[in-house]
């Protein structure tokens, strides 16, 4: 198994509670969510068409990221969608922010 490749993008004050950014590794845009102090990592194109959910709205009560385009909310645990139009999940990547540094691993299948 190849081992996780984790790559900083900068530190958690520049995510604080209840917002997102946006980020790129290897030319995958990627969206950071801080969910009350949780942090997580999804693709950050929605799987249904061209959106950027780093620009959505976060859904604190179903730990959920919704669309800014037609409002498909994604899990940000699984990444699979809870709501229509999207029916094709996006892709997880884990998340690191040990002494306040976001470090993110790409998922296998992201490259
Ligand atoms: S582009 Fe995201 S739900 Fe349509």
């Amino acid at each position: 198994m190849r081992m996780a490749t984790w790559v900083e993008v900068g530190r958690i004050e520049d995510v604080p509670p209840g917002h997102a950014a946006r980020v790129e590794i290897d030319s995958v845009p990627l969206a950071i969510f801080n969910l009350d102090g949780e942090f997580y990592c999804l693709d950050d194109t929605c799987s249904h068409a061209e959106a950027s959910l780093s620009d959505g709205d976060l859904d604190t009560s179903r730990c959920a990221i919704e669309c800014p385009l037609h409002g498909s909310a994604f899990s940000l645990q699984t990444g699979d969608p809870l709501s229509l139009p999207a029916v094709e999940p996006v892709r997880v990547h884990q998340i690191d922010t040990t002494d306040g540094v976001i470090r993110i691993a790409l998922s296998e299948d992201a490259r």
